[in-house]
């Protein structure tokens, strides 16, 4: 596949058909997204491919009550977990616990225990070069050594005919994450990905045209992007 059909094809897949993800085919995945840069090249990743049916159904479980916590701040038209302080994270904006209790029926969710190929990313901690460390708003640095290798995870698979999604939540639920697949301290978890073949493939992602983001020399300039979208290429447009 064209790496810009490839791109532009790259949604989030949630639902699949019953056709299996070969061990085969998750090895060419994972050959072809080490290829990701990482702060130093310490390439800080560790995969853990959950096949065994009582982690994937206790998975399952956790990520549901992480979702619920999502939802609960997307009903009240809150960004979940948003550093919304000058640039830092206060506190919880809602009462999790209660959060936690109320059941947000999720076909993705409900069903993550059967998806065909469950892939929890690592990351090992002292491995990481966070150069925004001590910055007085959220650290980002961070996650740019791990969520490129995810995403090639993702690009190699949808050029193999596969689709997929990266998903988070479940790190609301690291504590419990990391005791019932033995991951050690020092090492956490970056994202759960679930990947299949799409029963149907999006072509067109809703996506902002890069005009509405970009800026020329200071954040208060607009390129000029007539001239420049004619000569982008087509992933672009
Ligand atoms: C950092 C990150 C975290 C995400 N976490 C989740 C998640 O926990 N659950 C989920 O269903 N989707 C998750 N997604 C997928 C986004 O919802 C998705 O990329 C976005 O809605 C665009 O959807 P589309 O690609 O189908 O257009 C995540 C995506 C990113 C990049």
């Amino acid at each position: 596949m064209e790496l810009s059909e490839t791109l532009q094809s790259n949604a989030s897949y949630r639902s699949f058909t019953d056709q299996p993800v070969s061990d085969e085919e998750l090895r060419g995945i994972l050959d072809l997204a080490r290829f990701a840069p990482s702060g130093g090249n310490r390439q800080p990743w560790e995969v853990i491919i959950v096949k065994d049916p009582n982690r994937r159904n206790s998975l399952e479980h956790l990520y549901q009550l992480a979702w619920r916590e999502y939802m609960a701040h997307v009903e009240l038209g809150l960004v979940p977990f948003a550093p919304t302080d000058h640039g830092r994270w206060s506190g919880p904006a809602i009462d999790l616990e209660e959060a936690r209790r109320r059941p947000a029926p999720s076909s993705f969710a409900d069903n993550l225990a059967t998806v065909p190929a469950l892939l929890v990313v690592c990351v090992r901690l002292d491995q990481l070069a966070v150069l925004d460390n001590g910055l007085e708003r959220q650290s980002i640095v961070g996650g740019g050594s791990i969520y490129p290798f995810c995403h090639n995870i993702m690009l190699a698979a949808r050029s193999r005919g596969l689709g997929g999604v990266m998903t988070t939540v479940i790190c609301r639920q690291e504590s419990a994450v990391r005791e019932l697949l033995a991951i050690p301290n020092g090492v956490a978890v970056a994202a759960l990905l679930a990947l299949g073949y799409p029963d149907k493939v999006v072509t067109r992602l809703k996506r902002h045209d890069p005009s509405t983001f970009t800026h020329l020399d200071t954040f208060t300039q607009r390129p000029p992007w007539e001239e420049v979208n004619s000569a982008a290429p087509s992933a672009l447009k």
